[in-house]
Parts: C-alpha cells; structure tokens; sequence
C-alpha cells in the first residue's frame, strides 16, 4: 500500500480558485501578458504537400512600412539540433506537408506582417506525393514501438486458428476519422531573448516540456530557458508536446534582439501544424462459444503518420487488456504519408481503439443472443490478461450495472427499430478504460510565510481544476485548512512537473506535493515559523510492479434516428466511471462531461476531411469542422463509484481527464444500431449511412 493522505478537503466541491480571474477577463492567457517591445509574426506556409523550395522572392514584403524582418530558410539563424524534422523550422528548402512553414514576416502590427507575408512568392520543385491512407495499396510498415513505448504487436496462442473453430464469429473492420484538436485558446507563443537567454510565455500542457525543447533545439543550458504559463485555454495533448510555432517565435526573436516576437496560431493553421488523431483502420476478430465466452480476440490497427515524422498511435492497447480471451492478437502498421504529424489527441490509442472492440462486442451479443451488458460481465478477466498481474482495483462490473439501473436499460427490448413519435429509437452501451499513468520527477516546494503555505510546482491546469485540486492535496497533506494554501503554477521558475498529459497530472504533481508536504511536517511539525520550506519529490511507486492499474467506466447512449432522412440525435448520454478517489466532484464531473460530449462529437459530427490531391483538410474551420454544440448534447450525465484503491497514489486517484471520450463514439454506434438495424462500422456516423 502507499501511504494514504487522510481526507478533509479532498472529496469537497470546492469552487475553482481560478474561476473569478476566468469570468472576469483577468486570468492573462499566452499572448495577453503585457510585455513589451512586441513584434508581431505571421508566417508563409507551404502550397504543395511534397518538395522543395526552389526559389523565393520577399522584395515586395520587405518594402512594406513596419516590416521588422522576412526570415527564410536562407537566413533564418541556425537551430543546434534539427533531429526533429517537425521543429526544425526554416533550415532547409525541403518540404514534407503542405501548411508547413516556409517563411515568416515580422513587423510592427499584425495586420502588417499578415498583409506582406501575403505579398511573398516563392516557386517549388513539386514532388510525387501520397496524402491518402489506403491499407490495400499503402506501403505499411511496423514501428518499434507505439506511444508512448508500448510493444507494437502481442500474441497469445493461436487466435487465427480459435477465431476459424469459434462457434461465433463477428469479424469485421471499423474505421475511426481523422480528427483535430480545438481547444477555445489558439497555440500562442511570445518569445524574447536577452543576455540570460531566452524567455517564452506559452500556452501548453507543460512548461518543462517546451523549456528542455527549446534549449535542446537551441543548443543552450535548460536553466537559460524561462517558459510561463498560468492558464491554458484547453489543449486535449495538442499542447502537450512543442509544436513548430514556439519554435519559429524563438527563432524570430533571436533575430531582433530586445522584442517580443508573437506567434498566434489561426483556426486554420491550426489544422496542420498543432497535431491530430490519426484515422484508423480496425480488423476486429471476435471468437466466442455459444454462451458469449471469448475464445479468440484480434485486433489489427492500420494508421498514418507523416513521412517527417513518427507517431504511433497505441490504438491496439486497451483490447490487451479488456476481456478474457483464450487467444489474443494485437498488431498495429503505420502508412507513413506527407500530411501534417499526427499527434496526441484526448486518450491516444484508447479513444479510437475502443470504438471497434466495443462495437464488435455488440455484435456479438447481438450473434449470441446475448444482452451486451450480462456479454461483458461474461468476459471479465480476473487478471489483467496483458500483464498477468491481478488489477489493483477493477469496478467495471459495478458501472456496467449502476450504469444499467441509472440509465434504465432494464426494460429495454433487444430487438431494432422501435418508432416512438416519429423517430427511431435506440439505445446502446460500450466500455471505456483508461491506465493509471506516472511519469517520474515531478517536484514540490512548499513554504510557510504570513500564517499561509504557498505551493510551488510547474504544473499545468488546461481548465481541469489544477489550480483547486492541488489546493485540496496539499491542505490535507499539511493537515490544514484549504484556505491557508497558496498554489503557484506555470512557471518554469518553480520546481520540475511532468506534462498534463495521459490523465497522469493529479498522480504525479500530487504525489511530489504529499511528499513535500511529508518533508514539511517531519521538520516543522504544525507549528512552522516565517521563512520554513521543504522540497519533495514524487517517488516511485513499488506498487506498480504488482498490480494493474486501470480506471474503468460504462457508457450508455439513446439515440433517435429520423427513418426518412437518417437525421440523428443523440438524445441522452450516461456515463458511469469507476476511477479511485474523486479529489474534486465540480471539477471532476466537468471533465467526465467534456469528454464523453467530445465522444458524441467524435461519434456524430467531427471528421477533417483530408483532399488526397492537395494534402489538405478542407473543412479547415469551426464553421465546417462541427463541433457539438449544446444543442447537440442536451442529456449527458455522469456518475461514478465510491472506488477505494490503496495502491495508486497517496490520494487514491486514478486519472479523470481522458476516460469520458472513451468508449462513446461504440455506444452511440450501438444505439444508432438498435435504432435502425443498420450496423455503422465507420466514423461519424453521418445521415446517409443509416438509410
Ligand atoms: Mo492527453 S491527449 O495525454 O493530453
């Protein structure tokens, strides 16, 4: 067991301590730090999804008023390590996808450097390209790894030959969109170089993550490299790793010296250079006997990554881990493509790679004659089938079963296509699962001045509740009153923090404050004097060699389809996670919320459109990538179990963040399904293929 925290103020719904700055404008996100003398920059980004650079004329852009600088790949300053094909921005002419940048014009105004990097022209050697995933003529290949260093492939037995003898079998393929990240606050950097180094106000998922990148990138000491963030306006993991833009901020403020030099990315741009979901291709086979016990299960992935870059989505991970299966295969193949670089987007590999398991499942119990619900509870595993650990604490039998109470899916009639007024009605349940994630490092100090404890760590808080809950953590780790801590976050200024990435934000920054917070005790006791600190560092957990650690939850859908024109709604959505001790109701209940309305969104409405020809989203905006709105998502509830888990952090908590989106989209298809009869097997599930 980890030593526990006793609970006073963990568990409470304390109100966001951000949440005033936030409504009342005050909370400066990236660009809105008043810093001067600023430089504005807007870039030129590559026509053609493959070449070079053969020739450039910037005459015209450079003889506008207020132009501080064109910067090329002539005479950009130099990157000490361009390894990273993504970032290692204007240091050559070669061209890898189109939206890339190609040059970037720096002047006085914004409208000024957006109106000349207009007027620059530059001419390409165009090469052949291949922007379209096709897993019958793309050339495929098998990465070492899949992110973030899972094994690519997991055999266990024979499941061809069990799936060819299993007295049921669903096999089939399902195909997940590509998908793009759109948090409200745009990628913006603000950066500046003096004689300590360089300085950044950024907006990420992790100010130590963009600090060791740029000093690598630039070839200097990491403590020369400052990178603020308070507040993100979202991120879903695009802000998670360093994208082209901070670098290109930096590189255009070494080239004028003294100025800020500001980078905001637009809503376009957004779509090429800030990361994606790959599309996925699922080959699903499902082996079972006549009862609905597994006896074969594969899962074959087939996705894109750029030709400049790898990303291996990890879409094959959760069917290593869901059901009993007597025999299991799990292979993931990658198309390597000149498109932008995909990247992490809300539960890499999870999200994408539940929509086909789960859907095949209902398709089993469907050839079975089986509920889905009692179909699942048939195949749970009593140990992790990937690992072969026992699980530290595995609920979801229970959120399949309150979830079946709450949702009222008792009384639920198996057969397709019910008419209620009109519509269609159904109603559909999948899975959802997410790890417990720790990523070593993260560092805390706390120190006692003024009757206050203030908390120093660079974490991050994407609007999740960092802020507040980290509060929580170190109020009952010191054994005081909430009230009597201060939280500093977002600053490279404070101690180390792991990315806000893989739900892991609360374990890991939690575990350094309770280990500060520990230190603190042992040499102050309750009674510390102005000026008392101490430092902790997350220690590892021993635990995790002996257990699995999961978080686990049921997703339930009711959809009406309307029969004459396929017009689809999602009526109400319910979710129920079992994921440990719940630091924070309010905030915890927003992030349940958020992600399975992203699912819903995932599963009716979002898909970029890539045109194979220019190697470009077209639907490259809010207006035509659709995001659900309110109207879109009128039900959506969440609950989750009193869940107990000793052996993941001193907390009790598993991560909250990602699990919502998981398992969504199979629900919605599975209702969508039970409404109509028609099985969509491909994402979004749009008016035309339910007719
Ligand atoms: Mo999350 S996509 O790991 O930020």
């Amino acid at each position: 067991m980890t030593e526990p925290v006793t609970v006073r103020s963990i568990g409470t719904d304390l109100v966001r301590r951000d949440a005033w700055a936030k409504v009342t404008g005050t909370a400066p996100y990236a660009v809105e730090h008043p810093v001067r003398p600023r430089a504005y920059l807007y870039p030129v980004q590559a026509t053609v999804p493959r070449g070079t650079v053969t020739a450039m004329d910037t005459a015209a852009a450079e003889a506008v008023d207020g132009v501080l600088a064109v910067l090329t790949h002539r005479n950009a300053p130099r990157l000490a390590d361009t390894s990273d094909a993504e970032l290692a921005v204007l240091q050559s002419p070669a061209v890898g996808f189109a939206g890339q940048f190609v040059a970037a014009v720096v002047a006085e105004h914004p409208e000024i450097a957006r109106q000349a990097a207009g007027l620059v022209r530059v001419e390409y050697d165009r090469m052949a390209h291949d922007a379209q995933l096709d897993p019958d003529s793309s050339e495929l290949y098998a990465p070492d790894s899949v992110n973030p260093s899972y094994p690519t492939d997991t055999l266990d037995g024979d499941p061809d030959a069990a799936l060819a003898a299993a007295a049921v079998q669903v096999r089939q393929t399902y195909r997940t969109a590509m998908y793009h990240n759109n948090p409200m606050e745009p990628h913006a950097s603000y950066a500046h170089w003096d004689s300590d180094g360089l300085t950044v106000y950024d907006s990420t998922q992790g100010v130590h993550v963009v600090r060791s990148v740029l000093a690598r990138t630039f070839g200097i000491d990491a403590e020369r490299v400052r990178v603020i963030c308070p507040y993100v306006g979202g991120g879903f993991g695009s802000k998670g790793t360093v994208h082209a833009h901070a670098v290109l901020a930096a590189l255009a403020a070494r080239a004028l010296p003294g100025r800020w030099v500001r980078v905001v990315l637009t809503r376009q741009q957004m779509f090429c250079l800030a990361g994606y979901r790959t599309p996925t291709i699922q080959r699903v086979g499902l082996g079972a006997d006549r009862s609905g016990r597994l006896t074969a299960l594969t899962m074959d992935v087939v996705e894109q990554t750029s030709r400049i870059k790898e990303f291996a989505e990890q879409s094959g991970m959760p069917a290593r881990t869901m059901y009993a299966a007597g025999t299991r295969r799990t292979t993931h193949r990658l198309a390597a493509l000149d498109v932008p670089v995909p990247s992490w987007m809300r539960a890499p590999g999870e999200c994408p790679g539940m929509f086909g398991p789960e859907v095949a499942m209902d398709e089993l119990a469907v050839a079975c004659d089986l509920d889905p619900i009692e179909l699942r509870i048939r195949n749970e595993p009593d140990r992790d089938p990937d690992s072969g650990l026992p699980f530290s604490s595995r609920n979801l039998v229970g959120c399949l079963r309150e979830g079946a109470d709450r949702f009222g899916w008792h009384d639920r009639d198996p057969r397709p296509r019910r008419m209620v007024d009109g519509w269609l009605v159904g109603s559909g349940v999948a899975a959802s699962t997410y790890p417990v994630n720790q990523m070593p490092g993260a560092t805390a100090t706390i120190r006692y001045a003024d009757e206050h404890y203030t908390v120093s760590i660079g974490a991050a808080d994407l609007g999740t509740g960092a802020w507040t809950i980290l509060g929580q953590i170190a109020a009952d780790a010191l054994q005081v009153p909430v009230e009597q801590v201060r939280m500093r976050i977002g600053d490279t200024a404070f101690p180390y923090a792991s990315v806000a990435g893989g739900s892991s934000g609360t374990t890991c920054w939690g575990g350094a404050i309770v280990a500060a917070a520990r230190a603190f005790r042992s040499r102050y006791g309750d009674r510390p004097g102005d000026g008392a600190e101490a430092e902790g560092t997350l220690p590892d957990n021993p635990e995790r060699k002996h257990w699995a650690m999961h978080a686990f939850g049921a997703q339930f859908a009711e959809v009406r389809v309307r029969p004459d024109s396929g017009e689809i709604r999602v009526a109400r959505l319910l979710g129920v996670f079992a994921c440990g001790r719940i630091v924070n109701p309010r905030t915890a209940r927003s992030q349940f919320v958020g992600g399975m309305t992203m699912g819903l969104s995932m599963a009716l409405h979002e898909d970029s459109v890539l045109d194979p020809r220019s190697g470009r989203v077209v639907n490259h905006d809010l207006a035509q990538y659709h995001i659900a709105s309110c109207a879109d998502a009128p039900s959506v509830q969440a609950y989750w179990l009193d869940e107990h888990d000793p052996y993941v952090n001193p907390m009790g908590s598993k991560g909250i963040g990602e699990i919502g989106i998981v398992g969504t989209a199979a629900a919605v298809a599975n209702a969508a399904w039970h409404a109509t009869g028609v099985r969509v097997r491909e994402l979004p599930i749009t008016c035309d293929k339910l007719l």
